[in-house]
């Protein structure tokens, strides 16, 4: 098997998204199914797409797959990914215009510039076409703290300003060439159960869905204004089910509720009829010690 960091990864993820899976690529492809090398898996499937680090990964290493559906239930992650797909060229004159706004002003004008670029963004949307909405998104996030996508329960992206010296806002070489890789993708905006359509025996459906918390008070699941919740966690449960009866297979990952209680059996009982493996991952967004070390995280398959 060649070594992750010799293959192709020209196109990377272009917004920076909590619970990104480049760390684990590894450990994925690892698991991947042996339909993906002899054809017989065509299709690839990914209900809560996020960043994208994996299907970027294997839409540039498996020629084998012609199709991807990508799937997220945030309306501004899937305007954003259809603009890089079919806009590329405007987008990125709209963010080279902020970047050169930006770039030149001092550190008290450049968090007044976000502020005002966040306000619009967030009460503006009606009168800015698709590709402006989208070189907003970006930009929020290249100068935002942390490169979080976080919104309030009005729906209002509410990220402070991070204060960083030389951001990289407008990346025009990999914006071009995730460009070209999506053009191989449909993407679409709703909950991970409308993927279902695209599923049948000759697709492999890789979920990453929002962590279940590790504790009450560990949660990051604000992506969006509802936060994905343990009913969310059991019809997820159900989804893989439906995903296996139909012949396909799957990859979950989810957070493992044993780095901090033993005795929390949630993904044994629910996914009970899967294979359930453990692997190491350092987890960044939360603020307890144990959230920045390395924890295991779960990686289930059919
Ligand atoms: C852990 S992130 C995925 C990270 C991604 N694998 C990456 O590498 O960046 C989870 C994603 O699920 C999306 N999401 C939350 N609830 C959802 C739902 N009900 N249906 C579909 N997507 C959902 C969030 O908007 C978020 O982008």
């Amino acid at each position: 098997m060649i070594a992750i960091n010799e293959k192709i990864k020209l196109a990377k993820p272009f917004l920076k998204w909590a619970g990104g899976k480049t760390q684990l690529l590894n450990e994925i492809e690892k698991r991947l199914p042996d339909g993906f090398l002899t054809g017989q898996i065509t299709t690839y499937v990914e209900p809560f797409v996020g960043g994208g680090a994996a299907f970027f990964y294997i839409a540039q290493n498996y020629p084998e797959i012609k199709k991807f559906c990508l799937y997220d239930v945030n309306s501004d992650l899937v305007n954003c990914y259809n603009a890089v797909k079919s806009d590329v060229r405007s987008l990125i004159k709209t963010l080279n215009k902020l970047e050169l706004e930006f770039l030149p002003l001092k550190q008290n004008s450049r968090k007044e510039f976000y502020l005002k670029i966040r306000k619009k963004f967030n009460h503006e949307k009606i009168n800015d076409s698709g590709v402006k909405i989208a070189a907003k998104l970006i930009f929020l996030n290249k100068t935002c703290f942390n490169g979080l996508y976080r919104v309030n329960g009005k729906d209002e992206f509410n990220v402070p300003f991070g204060g960083y010296k030389t951001p990289k806002i407008c990346d025009e070489k990999n914006l071009l060439a995730a460009s070209e890789v999506l053009q191989k993708a449909e993407i679409i905006c709703g909950d991970f159960t409308k993927s279902r359509k695209c599923i049948n025996k000759k697709t492999f459906v890789y979920l990453d869905p929002p962590y279940r918390p590790l504790s009450a008070t560990a949660s990051f699941t604000s992506y969006s204004k509802d936060s994905f919740t343990e009913q969310d966690q059991i019809r997820l449960a159900d989804f893989c089910r439906e995903i296996e009866k139909k012949g396909a297979k799957f990859l979950l990952s989810n957070s493992d509720p044993k780095n901090e209680n033993k005795e929390d059996h949630f993904f044994e009982n629910n996914f009970m009829e899967f294979s359930i493996c453990r692997v190491k991952a350092s987890r960044m967004i939360n603020c307890k010690a144990y959230g920045r070390g390395q924890i295991d995280e779960l990686l289930i398959t059919n």
